[in-house]
């Protein structure tokens, strides 16, 4: 197992009524901003839901942050937070009006006459931040339990992350009732992002962390049970508390813990998204089972382990790879999501050439477990992102 440091200093409160903690959370008085997307949580009630718990403080509420969060928009956000002198930021939504509210309550502090987009891709440090609390709307990112966030700038093609001590949530609310209204895209796209996010932490080469290697194999298997059922069953609030919890579990921090990483998928999705608009979840379907193909020796003590545990496979090896990459394809075909590149409207050839070039721009080095996937690596994978009947 690796060295590692394990820390959150996140409170969850997760159940049916549990918004009612916000009351207690958020001191009297406070200032808070209630930051939200496109309307989601008008129609489905939750913002009532938040409000009605609170009534001591004063709320100025900021709307609009949209899919993939944008810089320009998030850049208001903040301006208003610091013209209002928000003291708390609420996040209510999913990964993209969290992440956005990350950078909201560190822009909101960052020193006068620093431009804010250098936090992205970490090039100024964030020494500190108002406190973040976050009611979940859709479980997939992680988001809530982590100090990750992502930001795009369509303006200049850019989608890239930051991290920092202070970006952590202070407290988040995970109430299952309030994903029921989530469209069956969404259910299919946040499974499949919480699934690869285990994957890029578990299929890289073994290191005996037995305990991080079994959780994350409890992960994808409660993924792979529970995903068809929430998807066929809206307001069954069992399958949608276990899909809730495994994705939060699946980017808090601890299957990852003295594991070696991955991440080259989410560093090709990201240019994906960047240059096509795919929603997140599905530049990383279309990149993932090729990707283990054109990884599967480097990775073949780990997918073989994948293949025996996670799906039942036996056989000689090569056999049980090909059956655990297949079996991988196919739960994202069946979580409604494109597994080719065509499948998601984009020509492969054009698609890796513009990831070769944009790749770099963002990711300097070499990317994957060892840090030898070059642009040109990734842009053969975007290539292969065909179906055999196309090759
Ligand atoms: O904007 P609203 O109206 O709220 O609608 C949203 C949005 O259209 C809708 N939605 C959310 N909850 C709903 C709902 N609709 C009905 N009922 C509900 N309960 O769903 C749509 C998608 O929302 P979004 O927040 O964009 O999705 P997701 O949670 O998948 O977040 C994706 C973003 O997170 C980043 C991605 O790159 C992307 O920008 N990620 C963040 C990570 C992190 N912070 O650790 C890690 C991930 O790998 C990922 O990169
Ligand atoms: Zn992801």
């Amino acid at each position: 197992m690796l060295n590692f440091t394990f820390h959150s200093p996140t409170r969850l409160h997760f159940g049916r009524g549990q918004v009612r903690q916000l009351t207690k959370e958020i001191p009297a008085g406070s200032r808070v901003l209630l930051t939200s997307g496109g309307g989601s949580i008008r129609h489905n009630g939750v913002r009532d839901e938040v409000l009605a718990q609170l009534a001591h403080c004063t709320v100025i509420e900021f709307s609009g942050i949209e899919p993939n969060p944008e810089y320009e928009t998030l850049k208001r956000a903040a301006e208003l937070g610091r013209q209002e002198r928000v003291d708390w930021v609420l996040a209510v939504g999913g990964g993209s009006v969290i992440d956005g509210s990350k950078f909201i309550a560190a822009a909101i502090d960052l020193e006068v006459g620093i431009d804010p987009w250098l936090m992205v891709g970490n090039r100024t440090p964030i020494n500190s931040a108002r406190p973040l609390g976050v009611v979940l709307t859709l479980p997939a990112t992680g988001a809530e339990g982590n100090n990750v966030g992502v930001i795009s700038r369509r303006e200049t093609l850019d989608k890239q992350s930051f991290r920092s001590p202070y970006s952590y949530p202070s407290v988040a609310i995970l109430d299952p009732c309030f994903t029921f209204s989530l469209p069956p895209r969404q259910i299919g796209n946040g499974v499949v992002d919480a699934f690869v996010h285990t994957l890029e932490q578990y299929l890289t080469y073994p290191v005996d962390a037995r305990v991080q290697d079994r959780m994350a194999e409890g992960i994808l298997q409660t993924l792979i049970e529970v995903g068809p059922t929430t998807l066929a069953e809206p307001d069954n609030y069992d399958a949608r508390a276990n899909y809730m919890w495994a994705a939060t579990q699946a980017l808090f921090g601890l299957i990852g813990a003295g594991q070696p990483q991955d991440w080259s998928s989410h560093a090709i999705g990201h240019e994906l998204t960047a240059l096509y608009g795919l929603d997140h979840a599905r530049s990383l379907s279309v990149v993932v089972p090729h990707l283990l193909q054109y990884c599967r020796a480097d990775k073949a003590a780990k997918l073989k382990q994948y293949g025996e545990r996670v799906w039942g496979l036996q056989g000689d090896d090569e056999a049980i790879i090909d059956a655990a990459i297949a079996a991988t394809r196919d739960f994202f075909v069946r979580m409604g999501l494109p597994v080719t590149m065509a499948q998601a409207g984009i020509n492969a050839g054009e698609a890796a050439q513009k990831v070769e070039t944009n790749l770099p721009r963002h990711k300097p080095q070499p990317v994957g477990e060892h840090g030898k996937l070059t642009a040109q690596d990734c842009a053969a994978i975007v290539r292969s992102s065909v179906d055999s009947m196309e090759a």
